[in-house]
């Protein structure tokens, strides 16, 4: 590493208190009990084992890393492009360490990952750099995706299957909230205590929270 990069963190994001992060652990996990025990999920339950008849135990099926984050600007400690320019702005270096509240809106749960889709307030917009949203989304999937607000990849992974990485939930939400729009794919949808749920083909649930779930987190940047 250059010495210039190695100021530049793994990330920046806003990281959900310990003790909220404790508190969404356990109500994200009820969402999974519920989903594991639908007879519409163990329909398409071979989209996740790849075998019509075999079980899956979600709750054992996605591993979680802490601390709990929404991502704001990947950095690879200054291998990302934009990395340094992002650090410098001031809105950014004003931002850090500062407390923030974050919307999750909705949960969404694919044969990859396990993800919590977060509303960003315009405040929290200008800490997203533009064009993240579309940075590793395939050619083909882009006229679909661009046609998003800003800010639709926002999300805090709470789990990846194994062999996955967590910058799979943000190209999964994009994907899930695309076809949403679109709405060319019938969706089996059902009615919970937390919201509506929806399916959207392939292993991709969405439930859609009747009341968003509002996380007390801190700006910040993050090196291991
Ligand atoms: P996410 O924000 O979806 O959780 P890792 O543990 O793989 O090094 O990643 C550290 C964090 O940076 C994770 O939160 C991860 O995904 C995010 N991340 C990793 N790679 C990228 C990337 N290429 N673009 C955007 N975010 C990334």
């Amino acid at each position: 590493l250059q010495p210039k990069e190695a100021e530049l963190p793994l990330f920046f994001g806003w990281f959900l208190l310990s003790e909220v992060e404790e508190k969404i652990k356990c109500s994200t996990m009820e969402f999974l009990k519920t989903l594991d025990t639908m007879e519409a999920f163990k329909k398409h339950l071979s989209e996740f084992t790849g075998e019509a008849e075999k079980e899956v135990d979600l709750e054992q099926y996605f591993q979680t890393k802490t601390p709990l984050h929404c991502t704001s600007k990947f950095c690879d400690y200054g291998k990302a492009e934009g990395s340094k320019e992002y650090a410098e702005q001031q809105v950014v270096k004003d931002a850090c360490d500062g407390a923030s509240e974050l919307a999750v809106v909705g949960l969404m749960v694919t044969p990859r990952t396990f993800g919590a889709r977060v509303l960003l307030t315009p405040e929290q917009l200008q800490l997203w750099p533009p064009g993240v949203d579309k940075e590793g989304v395939p050619a083909s999937a882009l006229p679909s995706i661009e046609a998003l607000p800003t800010g639709s990849r926002a999300h805090v992974t709470l789990g990846c299957a194994a062999g996955v990485e967590a910058v799979q939930t943000g190209l999964d939400l994009l994907e899930v909230l695309a076809l949403k729009q679109a709405e060319h794919q019938p969706a089996a949808e059902a009615e919970l205590d937390a919201g509506t749920l929806s399916y959207l083909g392939e292993g991709r649930w969405y439930l859609e929270l009747q009341e968003a779930i509002v996380c007390d987190a801190t700006f910040s940047s993050f090196s291991e």
